[in-house]
């Protein structure tokens, strides 16, 4: 297993970030998502190098959704990100963790008008709309408020993903963004009269956990193609807004990251816009940046034989990470912690305690032990949209975040809406 260098099997236990899941386990108790913070601002970290090395100035605007922990998105914050928000409360969240709201980027295909109206209060960098009705209501909203707002267009290219069918939102026929030759007729016909909103942006997210970097230079094109035609028009486009996207490799076998494949698919377009003609090149990536940095730490409550399958039932359920229930998604999980180290062939089903058949994490996993009741597992990369998910469906309780930094760990800062 090569899950990063920041986990590792130290004497027959888990450790994140040099600190031991049994420690973790008996301090805080299990379900537990433990967050390595030098891990997730080491990628971001180079995340952002990538992307300046192939396109000068530029920025990463971390979207909260994938993890809103608030130490999390502090310690980000810190080295420079800014912040995709998707609701109001997000407003909030950047405010607690020092993120200035002009680096602050509002996203979102039903956005209210109490939360338009308090982005606007609050002075967002960008509101990205979503429909024509969006930002004739933006234009409205400022005009009783008497401010300015920066505006761009969500735009919907239909450029199709491979990615779960759930994670795509780039076709057309979605309910995201606006279709392309909408921008343009808009732009010809009524951007004139606008008196408030600054019409500056162009912004696409075609979709989550895409490894195929061919739709990533499609869209750079496309988003570049728009707005050379948009500037005939007379509309001046400042801020180009790539999204999110970048998916990362779950199995953990082709090692190295994408960062610098990511930056390349953009990098041919982009750089022909520099300069007055682009003020400011904004990616709004979540998962590639946070994903591996945590892990679900759960124990082992009870083990049996059902039919030809060997379940290991657990005490993290799906309210405490969906993903594998909503999207079929396969994570790693590994023994963390366990009573018998001698090497076995057993392959278990990993489930949880809520009464739902989908309530498992793994199907026929070889663990390569045999496991006892009380032992510890961890499910990899759950960073992000983990913890970001949960809820409390079966009446359990939110499970715990605990983050780890330099070697010490504490009860994760969080931020309620
Ligand atoms: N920007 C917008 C407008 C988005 O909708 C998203 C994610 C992002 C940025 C960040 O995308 P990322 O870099 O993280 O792929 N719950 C799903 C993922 C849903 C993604 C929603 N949008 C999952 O667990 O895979």
């Amino acid at each position: 297993m090569n899950a990063g260098p920041h986990i590792r099997m130290r004497r027959g236990t888990l450790e994140i970030g040099g600190v031991g899941v049994g420690t973790l386990a008996e301090e805080y108790g299990t379900p537990l998502y433990v967050t390595d913070l030098d891990r997730a601002v080491e990628r971001y970290r180079s995340a952002l190098k990538a992307l300046i090395s192939r396109h000068g100035d530029c920025s990463v605007a971390f979207a909260y959704k994938s993890n809103s922990m608030l130490d999390l998105v502090r310690a980000l914050s810190r080295c420079g990100a800014g912040g995709t928000i998707v609701s109001g409360a997000g407003l909030g969240l950047a405010a607690a963790a020092g993120v200035s709201p002009k680096e602050l980027v509002f996203d979102g295909p039903s956005k209210s008008r109490d939360d338009l109206a308090a982005a606007i209060r609050a002075g967002v960098g960008m509101i990205n709309a979503e429909s024509i009705q969006e930002v004739l209501d933006v234009e409205s909203l400022c005009s009783q408020l008497r401010m300015k707002a920066r505006v761009g267009f969500r735009v919907n290219f239909g450029i199709q993903v491979e990615t779960h069918a759930g994670l795509a939102t780039g076709s057309r026929g979605h309910k995201f963004g606006v279709d392309r030759k909408e921008v343009v007729r808009f732009c010809r016909e009524r951007a004139g009269s606008l008196k408030w909103v600054n019409l500056t942006g162009l912004h696409c997210h075609i979709g989550s956990q895409i490894t195929e970097m061919a739709a990533f230079k499609k869209l750079s094109g496309e988003l570049v193609a728009l707005a050379d035609e948009l500037e005939r028009l007379g509309v001046h486009i400042q801020e180009f807004n790539f999204g999110g996207g970048l998916g990362i490799d779950y199995g953990h076998s082709r090692g190295g990251d994408t960062f610098d494949e990511y930056a390349d698919a953009t990098a041919g377009t982009f750089t022909r816009i520099r300069g007055p003609r682009r003020d400011r090149l904004v990616f709004e990536l979540g998962r590639s940046i946070v994903a591996d940095s945590t892990i679900l730490l759960t124990k082992v409550n009870y083990l049996k034989r059902a039919g030809t399958v060997n379940w290991a039932l657990v005490d993290a359920g799906m309210n405490d990470f969906i993903r594998p229930a909503l999207y079929g998604a396969s994570h790693l999980i590994v023994p963390a912690l366990v009573r018998d180290r001698t090497p076995s062939k057993m392959a278990y089903s990993v489930g949880g305690p809520v009464c739902e058949t989908s309530d498992v994490f793994g199907a026929n996993q070889k663990l390569g032990v045999r496991l006892s009741q009380g032992d510890l597992l961890a499910i990899l990369d759950t960073g992000a949209y983990g913890l970001s998910m949960a809820s409390t469906y079966n009446m359990r309780p939110l499970p715990l975040a605990v983050v780890v930094t330099k070697g010490k760990h504490r009860l994760g800062a969080r931020w309620e809406p």
